[in-house]
């Protein structure tokens, strides 16, 4: 019987890459980029010092990754995304401004999550503005569903928080729905949005905002069990 194919949550872009981009991912892969191989990942081997984790599932161009680990040097940030231009970008980044406390890998997180991560091992993950899928036929496509999720809260600390935005109301309707039905995760501002976020403008938000779209971020935390 042939294997059934994964539903996955991206598809390929094939975004320009620009030459810079493209050297900075024969430079400096083998120092930043960890090579995806299933088994547990001793993740804080991967960074110089032991300190908070943060990961940041589509960084996609990576404005946001850069950002945050220049303004907090005590956090460590690991990036997951498939795209290669954002990949070289971010290690562009990391040369350019000697950032000791970023690694990517580019591979689908949900595979990430499931093989590497260890349970209760990460402080917070971003899911910052997931491609919404809006056809109803491509919502089993939608990275925030309840399997995933539940993978995310079993690899958090307790107390660990995830932190996620949209600029597509449908698409915030379901992760509400989402959310709100898994027992391990409360909403921090109780039935609401999270009004004043504490984080970069990313690319696909600018974009959003430019067509007149309504910017919604939302903020979880894993209950102690
Ligand atoms: C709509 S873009 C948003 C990028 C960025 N967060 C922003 O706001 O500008 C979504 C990104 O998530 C990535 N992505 C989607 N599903 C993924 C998965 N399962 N694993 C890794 N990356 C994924 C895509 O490749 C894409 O770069």
């Amino acid at each position: 019987m042939p294997a059934t194919r994964p539903v996955r949550s991206y598809v390929i872009r094939s975004g320009r890459i620009t030459g810079g981009q493209r050297r900075a991912l024969e430079r400096h892969s083998e120092k930043y980029v960890v090579r995806f191989e299933p088994g547990p990942l001793a993740i804080e081997r991967l960074f110089p010092s032991e300190q908070p984790l943060t990961v940041e599932i589509g960084f996609g161009s990576g404005e946001s990754l850069l950002q945050m680990a220049r303004e907090q040097p005590g956090t460590n940030f690991l990036g997951i995304d498939v795209y290669q231009p954002g990949a070289g970008r971010v290690l562009q980044g990391i040369v350019e401004h000697g950032l000791g406390n970023i690694r990517l890998i580019c591979h689908d997180a949900v595979e990430v999550f499931r093989d590497n991560l260890a349970e209760e091992s990460i402080d917070r993950v971003l899911i910052l503005f997931p491609d919404p899928w809006p056809r109803k036929r491509h919502h089993k496509r939608r990275l925030v569903r309840d399997g995933f999720m539940q993978l995310v809260l079993s690899r958090l600390k307790p107390g660990g928080e995830v932190h996620l935005a949209t600029d597509w109301p449908p698409y915030l309707e379901s992760m509400m729905a989402v959310m709100d039905a898994i027992p391990g995760f409360r909403n921090r501002f109780g039935e609401g949005c999270w009004e004043d976020p504490a984080r970069p403008i990313t690319r696909f938000e600018l974009r959003g905002r430019r067509l007149g779209h309504e910017v919604r971020d939302l903020l979880y935390c894993k209950a102690p069990s």
